[in-house]
């Protein structure tokens, strides 16, 4: 059985019920094609306006499903990550404690940590999905971490890193401000910008978690050299080593970007989180100079990819939906406001102030 249906409907991860010809009779997509968001923006563009794709089988959890017929992950259940997330955080917590009070990080304790979250993070699409409300439950530098870990290991997984370097580069990412435990809390947690004395403090954190981490046989030297340099930037500026450009560790240059847009999109005391598409707008900027281009870049065609399809609530209080990408202005994609589309490339007085979640 089939189903005509609307492009603009945007039905990802369903089946085409028939081929498609181009008008000049070149096929386009043979019937059964898996509809992706490239498909269906080539299809947009060619003049189409509907398809006519086969009935869902499973449409309980529609999005799940399509993700894993898309891509080949696996369906999982909305509650998985998450509980993965609390319960890596909750040694992570512990781990820092150990190290507070003077004691060496073991081994078991940080694979701990990442394998109960690595399964969870390459099978789940949409991270942030899941973890958005979490990620603001616990205390900032213990939820941050694994938040880097998770967002690290899927910047990884875009790039194709192999499974070990993969996992290695989740542990480096949840590893990554270790060296806060060693600075004062008073600091650390200091809801208002740090004086010139704390700041210095701050950025001691890198050689910090080299040293604690040096400590621990980990068996990849990245990792130890991701937490000695993820403040580092590419044009040389960045701490505490000032090392510049291909010069800076592999895995360090994931982890910068994986930690910038984390911090942009949670909630600080002095400031609420940015919606992703704007926090993509900065690593954008930020691929100029700070930031890794190429992590950068796999970072933000992710974001892209898992915010087309979403409501998202405008300024003018309108709920929208994001139906085509931008990928140069990343916050101000195509959207469609009940029958009507608006382009907000050109609609420069309109932004979007959040998603709905
Ligand atoms: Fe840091």
């Amino acid at each position: 059985m089939f189903i005509r249906t609307d492009i603009t409907s945007l039905p990802l991860g369903r089946r085409l019920a028939q081929d498609i010809y181009s008008f000049d009779g070149q096929l386009l997509m043979s019937k059964g094609r898996v509809l992706q968001e490239s498909h269906l923006q080539q299809l947009l563009q060619r003049g189409y306006d509907y398809i006519y794709i086969l009935e869902d089988e499973n449409k309980d959890d529609m999005h799940e499903s399509q993700i894993s017929e898309g891509s080949g992950f696996k369906s999982l259940t909305n509650e998985q990550l998450p509980k993965a997330f609390s319960t890596s955080v909750e040694s992570m917590r512990q781990m820092m404690d150990r190290v507070s009070s003077g004691h060496m990080i073991k081994t078991d304790e940080v694979e701990e940590c990442i394998d109960l979250i690595y399964d969870h993070v390459l099978q789940t699409y949409n991270v942030f999905k899941h973890l958005q409300d979490l990620r603001n439950k616990d205390e900032y530098t213990l939820q941050h971490s694994v938040s880097v870990g998770v967002l690290s290991i899927k910047i990884g997984q875009s790039l194709g890193l192999d499974a070990d370097k993969l996992k290695n580069l989740g542990v480096a990412g949840i590893l990554h401000d270790v060296g806060k435990s060693m600075i004062s809390l008073d600091i650390i947690n200091k809801p208002g910008p740090l004086d010139a004395s704390e700041f210095q403090e701050v950025q001691k954190h890198p050689v910090y978690g080299y040293q604690i981490v040096n400590e621990i046989k980990l068996g990849d030297h990245n990792i130890a050299q991701a937490v000695l340099q993820h403040h580092e930037h590419q044009d040389g500026n960045g701490y505490p080593l000032g090392v510049r450009g291909d010069k800076i560790n592999c895995f360090a240059r994931i982890i910068a970007v994986a930690d910038v847009f984390d911090a942009l999109t949670s909630d600080r005391p002095y400031r609420s989180r940015m919606p992703l598409l704007q926090a993509a707008d900065i690593i954008v900027k930020s691929s100029c100079g700070q930031l890794d281009p190429l992590a950068s870049r796999r970072l933000i065609s992710y974001i892209l990819d898992i915010t087309t399809g979403e409501k998202v609530i405008l300024s003018t209080g309108e709920e929208a939906t994001v139906i085509l990408k931008n990928e140069v202005d990343p916050a101000r994609p195509l959207v469609r406001i009940g029958e009507r589309f608006l382009d907000l490339k050109t609609s420069r007085d309109i932004f979007i102030k959040g998603f709905v979640s």
